[in-house]
This record gives C-alpha cells, structure tokens and sequence, in this order.
C-alpha cells in the first residue's frame, strides 16, 4: 500500500509512527556506519563548521561527527520521537534539535554544511522540491556546501511505503535553481541491514555568490 504524506502533518504523523514501531537500526536505510558521508564532510570542512543533518532519523551520522571533533551540529527531523531516540543515545546538551517539516525551516543560522541522505527524494511536486532550495538557499551562507543524496535512477521506487523521485546527474541539475551548482555526483551501493542493495547517488552542492 501506498501513503500519500503531501502535507506536513502527514508527514509528521507518517514517520512518528515508523520510528515508534520499528527498531531504527533494522530499517533499510540505517547504516552503521555513515562513511561516505562523513567522507564528503570531512572533504569540505573544518571541524568548527556549522552543519546541519536534515531529515537526520535516528543516524549515527551525528555520533561519527561528535567523535571526530565537529560541535556546531543541529539536527532537523519531522520525527520527534527519531529526535529522542538521538537524544537519549548521545545525552549532549550542545546539539541543536529541531522537530520541523524541512520545507517550513526557517533560521537565522547560516551554515557551512547541509547533510541531507534520503529526504530530497520524498519531494514528490515540483513545487515542493522549489521550496526545499528556497530554504536550504537561505540556510546557507555564500560557497556553502549541501550533500545530498537519494535513490538512483534504476534504484528503488519506494522507501518506507511512499514513493520517491530517482535522480541522476541530469536529473539534479534540471531541480536547481541558477544561485546553486552541482560540483559532483558519485553512485554508491547501500546494503542495507537485510543485506539486500540499493543504489544511492550522492550530490554535492555549491551555493553561488549571486543574489536571487
Ligand atoms: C529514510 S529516513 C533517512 C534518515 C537519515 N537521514 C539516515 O540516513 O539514516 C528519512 C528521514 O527524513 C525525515 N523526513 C521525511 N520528510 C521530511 C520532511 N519533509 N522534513 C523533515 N524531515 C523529514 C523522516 O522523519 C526520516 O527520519
């Protein structure tokens, strides 16, 4: 069965209710270990950056980047039970938690990095994936870097019973908006903790130093 989660709420309702029944570290998505995102951050960023985790789950991204000196983290989920499992694990008062749908963030903040693994591809209207580079443009400050990454084309057409957009290269470039470049994309196979695959792209973003 599809779920249609077209509208905040929805979506709120939606992954509450998947983190409440399920053990996060059984999903397909979760990784033990995040590396080709740490990679990617580690590429572009020194450790008093200011990244922000969007859509961050109960990850262990977080865990990995407290471990390797980074402190400014804030992490946003519509899940607040997914918040609390994260803040039950790492009990750290200087983590920022934000319980937001994505597209209706606002801050004052600027970040050096935006980390978002398997959100984007839920954006199913072109709409809506309008407002996510409205915000996550805002978001961050100018030469700011966003890594991004969804399920490939010829990868899976579902992920936690709704359906998603695949991307490649191509795809991407034709979502973003003339202030923000695509550096570079890199394919990359997730087994997932039932061992199967699924084929992810990762994208990395560069916001311009242009006024929209
Ligand atoms: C497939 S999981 C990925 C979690 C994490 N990024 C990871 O790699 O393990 C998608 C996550 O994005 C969150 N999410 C989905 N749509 C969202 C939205 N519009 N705004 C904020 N969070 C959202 C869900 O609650 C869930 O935690």
């Amino acid at each position: 069965m599809i779920i249609e989660t077209n509208s905040s709420h929805l979506r709120k309702e939606h992954w509450d209710s998947i983190f409440q029944s399920t053990d996060y570290t059984q999903v397909l998505w979760h990784q033990s270990s995040p590396q080709k995102s740490i990679d990617a951050i580690k590429k572009y960023l020194k450790d008093d950056a200011n990244i922000i985790d969007v859509g961050c789950g109960a990850s262990f991204l977080v865990d990995n980047l407290l471990h390797d000196g980074y402190k400014n983290i804030t992490l946003l989920d519509t899940s607040k039970t997914s918040l609390d499992i994260v803040k039950q694990r790492l009990q750290d008062d200087a983590l920022e938690y934000v319980c937001d749908d994505i597209l209706n963030f606002k801050t004052l903040k600027k970040f050096d990095i935006w980390h978002d693994r398997a959100v984007f591809h839920f954006l199913l209207t072109k709409k809506e994936r309008q407002k996510y580079f409205e915000v996550l443009s805002k978001s961050l400050k100018k030469g700011a870097k966003a890594i991004i990454s969804t399920f490939r084309v010829d990868g899976p057409i579902q992920c936690a019973g709704l359906n998603i957009v695949q991307y490649n290269h191509e795809k991407m470039l034709q979502e973003l908006p003339q202030n923000l470049e695509l550096i570079q994309s890199e394919k990359y196979t997730h087994i997932t903790p039932k061992k199967s695959e699924q084929e992810y792209i990762y994208f990395v973003i560069t916001k311009k130093d242009i006024h929209m």
